[in-house]
């Protein structure tokens, strides 16, 4: 479904990844586990088309999307839920989901009510709060309200930047599973940047490690744990 191939992409002309390679099966769940600073979302946004390739390919279903405008890519089916959750401000609950609706949305079987529907039986904290301020909601409800977001767009392809970024575990377990049920469901396919290895090692298909721009071990989860690089990669470079 997704094909990296070779990508550099930084800013300023200053390169922060150098050279990317990784795949994404359809269906699957991949994580990439790396370091503060090791490229994870400089890797998210230059996918979502937020920052430019400097070189190297992104193959989206066969087609090359590296470089295309960030609404083109959503348009083809790749949400982006960005670190830090960037819930709108000044809007309700209700807004935010509203203004994430796009074409696939209307075209889906039952439209804009299905994916609301959808989305407040997965997250039923959201229904109750639907009229609440985004912002005014908990960590761990602005994580679901993200995830819920980029879900209305009736996406293909996920991408998830550090969800477990300032959530309780038991939290953090609640939306992973959402996740796991939202792939059952749907086929939604999902690319995983974390930190946090330990929660992503349990629901990942297949891991990649990433270090300061680089792929440095890849592998199934139970290959993965068992991996020296790992260790590295967490203690720093
Ligand atoms: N807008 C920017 N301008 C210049 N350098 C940047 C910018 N954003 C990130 N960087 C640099 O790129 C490198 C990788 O940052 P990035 O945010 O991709 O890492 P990360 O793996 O997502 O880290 P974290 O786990 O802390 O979110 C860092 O050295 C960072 O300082
Ligand atoms: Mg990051």
């Amino acid at each position: 479904m997704l094909t990296i191939d070779n990508l550099h992409a930084g800013y300023n002309e200053i390169a922060v990844l150098h050279g990317m390679s990784l795949k994404v099966e359809p269906g699957q769940i991949v994580a990439v586990l790396g370091a503060n600073g090791a490229g994870k979302t400089t890797l998210m946004n230059t996918l979502s088309g937020l920052l430019r390739a400097m070189s190297g390919e992104v193959l989206f279903e066969g087609q090359p999307i590296q470089n295309m405008l960030a609404e083109s890519i959503v348009a083809r089916g790749i949400s982006h839920v960005p670190q830090g959750r960037r819930v709108f401000p000044g809007l309700t609950v209700q807004e935010n989901l509203m203004v994430a609706r796009t074409a696939a949305t209307r075209k889906a079987p039952g439209g804009w009510d299905a994916a609301l529907a959808q989305v407040h039986e997965l997250f039923p904290r959201l229904k109750e709060r639907k009229d609440q301020l985004g912002w005014s909601l908990s960590g761990g409800e602005q994580q679901m309200l993200a995830v819920s977001r980029a879900l209305v767009a009736r996406p293909k392809l996920i991408l998830l930047d550090e969800p477990s970024l300032g959530l309780a575990p038991l939290i953090f377990e609640a939306l992973f599973s959402a996740i796991l049920e939202i792939r059952r469901r749907e086929g939604t396919t999902f690319l995983v940047v974390e930190q946090n290895a330990e929660q992503a090692l349990r629901v990942a298909d297949y891991v990649y490690v990433m270090e300061l721009g680089r792929i440095v071990a890849q592998g199934t989860p139970t290959e993965i744990s068992r991996d020296p690089a790992i260790e590295k990669a967490y203690l720093g470079a």
